[in-house]
């Protein structure tokens, strides 16, 4: 049995005491003083604070023992399983995170002249290439940060295509199916769009004849998740495209999952006008608490006019940045995106190369559909939709059996997995499926792996129909035991600084 380290552990500035010291800062101007024989002050006088901030005073090995107990209550990748589905937690090598570190690239500002920095753009065209290739697409955006932030910048592209067209007056209507993630409609709605949801038909497919009485002539667009939330692959999707294009809208496709599909089937190619990459995902950089995320998007050949400037171009083998783009929506985010982030997708790209990633879409289906075919046969556990089709990266089950036979709901089990030292799954999401918990394994685990998490999955289903106080009581064996999940998240309640814990101390 698992067991994780439960430390009392203060926050940092309580065991800080006064005079103690980790390093000692040389005195910069001191130092330059001394070789240059001037008394120039490094930090206008403006500048500089009047007092030194107060922060915590410690040695090394305190400070070293403090973070090491910290990670000791913590869960990550690297430990084990993380099958978080629709979140495509997967291994993240650590030779990106070297390159991505290393001081050549990492000590490059955004306003050094263009010329002296010649390496990282020619890395990050390089990049915008290959991830038009991936998508079929005619031209890359690596601004956005996030999948949501490619969102919100692939429904502004739609925007300004029916503007230049002047229909946006008449074309108000984005259509995006109920099992779609959160951040669709959030980002049609941020564009100004009315979204209208559309429902998933018996086999967890959107349901044709509804897209059909949902299109008019106020339809600007649809916004659709393929395979979808359920890990199912929308099989329609050509009629799909033709029904949207027919009607004068444009297909926006959410690649936030990307994984399943590499070099197998393109977006571009099933229909799609934009596309966006969960790059934190698909392309094996940390995210979650691990990183920040990149979302690039990708557009066909007449919505290219409308990419985020700067654009980067190249001539005679020289990259310059581009900002004379007259219908270009604008900035979306500041410089050229989070750099580090596509650095680690440019290496993961390069190190496995075509086949590589090919491989990466067969593993991830192949440990989807294991997972599917095991956890079927578990008491309690239904396949929500379409039991007897394939899916691609991941899996969801309902256990409203359970819950109803049991009073064991999803969110017992989620915490329960955590006693056997392995992330739980999404739970409650899709929201078309009751009691759901959302499997997406990754082509990053061997069998042995996903065996111990179906072992698992049995022990906990045995539980609840056995003893259900140990599966209702939750975690028992982790750092922290089961949170108020309400009072957790609450504004009043959450402090995430030290400065906020003063602050609501009083
Ligand atoms: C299907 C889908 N779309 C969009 C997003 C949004 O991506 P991000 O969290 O990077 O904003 C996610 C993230 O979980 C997702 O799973």
């Amino acid at each position: 049995m698992y067991k994780q380290a439960r430390w009392d552990e203060p926050v940092i500035f309580d065991l800080g005491r006064e005079g103690r010291r980790g390093h000692i800062i040389p005195d910069v101007e001191e130092e330059i003083k001394g070789t240059v024989g001037n008394t120039m002050n490094l930090l206008p006088e403006k500048l500089r604070r009047k007092k030194p901030p107060s922060l915590p005073e410690l040695s090394e090995t305190e400070i070293v023992r403090h973070y090491t107990r910290l990670s000791q209550m913590n869960y990550s990748v690297d430990q084990g399983l993380y099958p978080l589905g629709s979140c495509t937690m997967k291994y993240n090598p650590k030779i990106n995170e070297i390159l991505a570190r290393s001081p050549s690239i990492a000590m490059i500002h955004p306003y050094q002249d263009e010329e002296t920095v010649q390496g990282i753009l020619d890395i990050m065209h390089k990049l915008s290439r290959w991830l038009a290739e991936i998508t079929g697409t005619c031209e890359v955006s690596l601004q956005p940060a996030a999948g949501a932030h490619g969102e919100l910048l692939g429904t502004l592209i739609m925007r300004a295509h029916h503007m230049l067209n002047n229909e946006l007056e008449d074309r108000t209507e984005l259509i995006i199916p109920d099992a779609a993630h959160g951040t669709n409609p959030a980002s049609g709605t941020m564009a100004g769009f009315k979204v209208v949801v559309v429902p998933s038909d018996e086999n967890g497919c959107v349901d044709l004849e509804a897209i059909t009485d949902a299109v008019s002539d106020r339809t600007a667009g649809l916004m659709l998740t393929n395979p979808n939330t359920l890990g199912i692959f929308e099989k329609d999707i050509e009629e799909i495209a033709r029904i949207i294009h027919g009607a004068g809208g444009l297909l926006y496709y959410d690649g936030a999952n990307l994984n399943p599909i590499l070099g197998k089937v393109r977006p571009c190619d099933m229909g799609f006008d934009i596309v966006h990459i969960n790059i934190h995902k698909t392309f094996g950089t940390p995210h979650g608490g691990g990183g920040p995320g990149a979302g690039p998007i990708g557009v066909s050949k007449q919505l290219a006019k409308f990419l985020p400037v700067p654009r980067i171009e190249v001539d005679g083998g020289k990259y310059y940045l581009d900002y004379d783009k007259p219908h270009s929506v604008g900035k979306i985010r500041c410089f050229y995106g989070n750099v580090g982030v596509l650095l680690k997708a440019f290496a993961y790209i390069l190190s496995l190369g075509a086949e590589g990633l090919e491989e990466v879409a067969e593993v991830s289906v192949l440990n989807a559909n294991y997972l599917l075919q095991k956890l079927k046969e578990i008491r309690g556990f239904d396949i929500p939709y379409a039991e007897n089709r394939p899916r691609k990266h991941e899996c969801v089950f309902s256990s409203d059996k359970l819950y109803k036979e049991t009073g064991v709901r999803a969110l017992d089990i989620a915490k329960r997995i955590l006693d056997y030292g392995m992330h739980s799954p999404i739970t409650y999401f899709p929201l078309i499926v009751k009691e759901a918990l959302m499997i997406e394994p990754t082509e990053s685990y061997e069998k042995e792996e996903l065996d111990r998490f179906i072992d698992t999955m049995r022990m906990i289903s045995d539980e609840a129909y056995s003893k259900p106080e140990g599966v209702l009581n939750a975690p028992q064996n982790t750092a922290i035991l089961r949170l108020d999940e309400a009072k957790a998240s609450h504004p009043k309640t959450m402090t995430l600084s030290w400065r906020m814990h003063w602050k609501k101390k009083g």
